[in-house]
């Protein structure tokens, strides 16, 4: 009974959500899909993944376009499906494989999260990809957005999605001031999403959504004379493309120096398997340390003895090869390059991962941090 009292009590908040701007009604919502439907039947951009309604591939294409851009995400998508053609290929893939295509990428843990979720595929559901949504959803790496992308465009399921151009698209079209990625405002637009829906074509109607945010509502400068719903957007109404979305408070970036060391023996180079509580976990890297905040008098002696400690071996360091500036995160890095000059002693089991000697072959079939991928790069020059 206290349940039952207690559900019913939910869903009438709910209900009742005092929303902070006003809900288009039903005569907006009827024009806005149509315009939306036609504008994409001829603008819709021919991406590789968009060629079949195969779920595993639409899966792939979400899990790489999270963060990154479509024109990156293309040969990457084309040489993963060459590769790993079905999701039982993609689980009886060896780690290694799977990072070395995704390299470059960068976000790591999306390609190790999918590579759990193929086994898992394999496992419970004979390699055949779910069509429910709560099932999709359960799998690692695949949240709401995700699990809603795949099951619509696949399956035709009346899911709604949320993801950067929907946020800015939805913002613009409510109209919405304040900073849509805060939880006010992705409860408003989870709900405008579900509500925008058409009964039918969800899939479509979600790729039209993306693609008009991607190609026409743009952050900066949309295009909106170009738009096919310009004449219902209330954020055009009232020239407030540059105010909305509401922008994020800028990140504080952190200035950090560290070293990375080429310890090299005959032809082979030490390096080091990332652990999975690290930056670029499961790749692997030259061993590397932070040194940010040692004086320059006692740069040497840590560098050296840092080398020790992850290592094990002894060494005496050489020349500096480069300077690598990059951003990682809130981190803005310069990373100094050094070659040993000796090195001994043996290889000792620490808890800084799996150490290996690689050969220039191996090294370049590794999957490589992106800075252990410039380096190797170099290494490799005549
Ligand atoms: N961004 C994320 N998913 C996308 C899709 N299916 N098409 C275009 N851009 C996207």
């Amino acid at each position: 009974m206290v349940c039952k009292s207690r559900m019913a009590i939910k869903k009438k908040t709910s209900l009742k959500e005092p929303w902070p701007v006003a809900l288009p009604e039903a005569r907006w919502l009827t024009k806005f899909r149509s315009q939306i439907l036609r504008w994409y039947k001829t603008h819709a951009r021919d991406l590789p993944w968009r060629a079949s309604r195969d779920p595993y591939r639409i899966w792939v294409s979400e899990i790489m376009l999270q963060q990154t851009q479509v024109a990156t995400v293309h040969d990457y998508f084309l040489r993963f499906l060459q590769e790993f053609p079905t999701v039982a290929d993609l689980a009886a893939a060896k780690e290694d494989r799977v990072l070395r295509l995704w390299e470059g990428l960068g976000y790591y843990r999306r390609s190790r999260q999918m590579h759990k979720a193929a086994q898992l595929i394999v496992e419970n559901y004979s390699g055949v990809f779910p069509q429910d949504f709560q099932l999709v959803n359960e799998l690692p790496g695949i949240g709401r957005y995700t699990a809603g992308a795949i099951t619509s465009i696949a399956f035709d399921d009346k899911q709604p999605i949320l993801e950067a151009n929907t946020i800015r698209v939805h913002a613009r079209l409510l109209a919405y001031p304040d900073e849509p990625t805060k939880a006010a405002g992705q409860r408003l637009l989870w709900h405008f999403a579900e509500l925008v829906l058409p009964k039918k074509e969800s899939g479509r109607f979600n790729q039209a959504l993306m693609e008009l945010g991607s190609q026409v509502c743009t952050p900066t400068n949309p295009k909106c004379s170009e738009c096919p719903v310009m004449g219902l957007c209330p954020t055009f109404a009232g020239q407030l493309q540059a105010e909305i979305p509401k922008k994020k408070k800028r990140m504080k970036f952190e200035d950090r120096n560290e070293v990375a060391v080429v310890i090299q023996k005959k032809n082979k180079f030490l390096v080091r398997k990332c652990r999975p509580d690290e930056r670029w976990a499961g790749l692997w890297d030259f061993p590397r340390f932070d040194l940010t905040g040692i004086a320059n008098g006692e740069r040497l002696s840590e560098i050296e003895n840092k080398a020790n400690q992850q290592t094990g071996t002894t060494i005496q360091l050489g020349d500096k090869i480069t300077t690598i500036k990059h951003g990682v995160t809130k981190y803005r890095i310069t990373l100094d390059v050094y070659r040993v000059q000796s090195v001994a002693g043996r290889l000792k089991k620490t808890d800084a991962g799996e150490l290996c000697w690689v050969n220039a072959q191996q090294l370049e079939a590794l999957p490589l941090s992106t800075t252990g991928r410039k380096i190797e790069r170099l290494l490799a020059q005549p």
